[in-house]
């Protein structure tokens, strides 16, 4: 593995680019945040997490001590290459295609991560797209796709979790029966124009976790968000990926730089870790301050 400019850069065994991650640390200085290993004998399910900041997280969460498993639902070889590394660093790690927006593909990835490692303490659900268009030319199909990765594929892998962790009972390895963290966005408020699909599903995502936390919370599961403001990944490139896009996507954070996936990899950790025991059913905007609405330091 190389760094260059701040990416990770993955070479296969022919030394050819398979993939690369933007921001992710390196070994070391993930292995520097955990040393006492918070999530030790425990099992997280990461979904999209062959991408971006998916595989932060899982990278995150495997150095953190727990066994993980690498969803993924295209690019194989990517969530191959995650998994052999995690595996070769001293982690253990699974990777496990499946769509979570398919119901039977969810239950089969649950079925096969309890075969493997006995049960699934930590559900990050985190997979997500975007299919932008002006809400007049949006077709139902671009609703309905957008909806069912983004909402409904958290329901069913929630919903999966939750049974699993009432199925198993409590364990010594945390306080708590298990723990949820929804991938929400800024824009569960942050209105989206353009992205009215995108928005509706995040702000389906607010309720969606926050009822949930309070059903579950006296069976003593913990369920939140985490509210990524504009973090440097695939999904939004075009956003960060010339230094004029760069300039335009500042002014909108105040803390002047644009996140990390590593940013997000520790939020999820503390929020899947004893550490959090007392929190449930809260977004952590993880933003730079793009939800303080900085348009107004200057203006109003
Ligand atoms: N990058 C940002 O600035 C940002 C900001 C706010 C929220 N988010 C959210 O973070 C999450 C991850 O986004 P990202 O930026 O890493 O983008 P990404 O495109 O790099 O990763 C998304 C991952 O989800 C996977 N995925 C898509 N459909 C799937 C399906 N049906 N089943 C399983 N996996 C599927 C993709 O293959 C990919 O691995 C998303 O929920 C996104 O909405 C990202």
């Amino acid at each position: 593995m190389r760094r260059r400019n701040n990416k990770t850069l993955r070479f296969g065994t022919e030394g050819l680019l398979i993939s690369y991650a933007v921001g992710v640390g390196t070994q070391a200085s993930i292995e520097a945040l955990y040393p006492h290993k918070p999530l030790a004998g425990q099992t997280a399910i990461v979904t999209g997490a062959n991408s971006g900041i998916g595989e932060g997280v899982a990278r995150h969460l495997a150095v953190a001590g727990a066994n993980v498993v690498v969803n993924y639902v295209v690019k194989p070889e990517a969530a191959k290459a995650i998994v052999d590394d995690i595996n070769s660093s001293g982690g253990s790690a699974l990777g496990i295609q499946a769509d979570v927006g398919d119901e039977a593909g969810v239950e089969a990835m649950f079925a096969q991560t309890i075969e493997k490692f006995g049960t699934v303490d930590i559900l990050v659900a985190n997979a997500g797209l975007q299919r932008d268009a002006a809400f007049d030319a949006m077709t139902l199909e671009q609703w309905e796709f957008v909806m069912k990765v983004n909402l409904t594929g958290q329901f069913l892998c929630a919903r999966a979790a939750v049974r699993e962790f009432k199925r198993r009972g409590m364990r010594d390895v945390s306080a708590s029966l298990g723990k949820i963290v929804h991938m929400s966005s800024v824009h569960e408020t942050i209105p989206w124009g353009g992205h009215v699909n995108y928005a509706s599903s995040k702000g389906g995502i607010l309720q969606l976790m926050k009822s949930l936390a309070q059903e579950v919370a006296p069976q003593k599961i913990r369920v939140n968000s985490i509210g990524p403001g504009a973090i440097k990944t695939p999904i939004n490139t075009a956003a960060w990926s010339t230094p004029e896009a760069e300039a335009s996507l500042l002014k909108l954070i105040p803390y002047d730089r644009v996140g990390s996936v590593d940013d997000i990899g520790k939020v999820a950790v503390f929020l899947a870790s004893d550490m959090s025991e007392y929190i449930t059913g809260q977004t952590i905007f993880v933003d730079g301050g793009m939800t303080l609405y900085p348009g107004f330091a200057t203006g109003g």
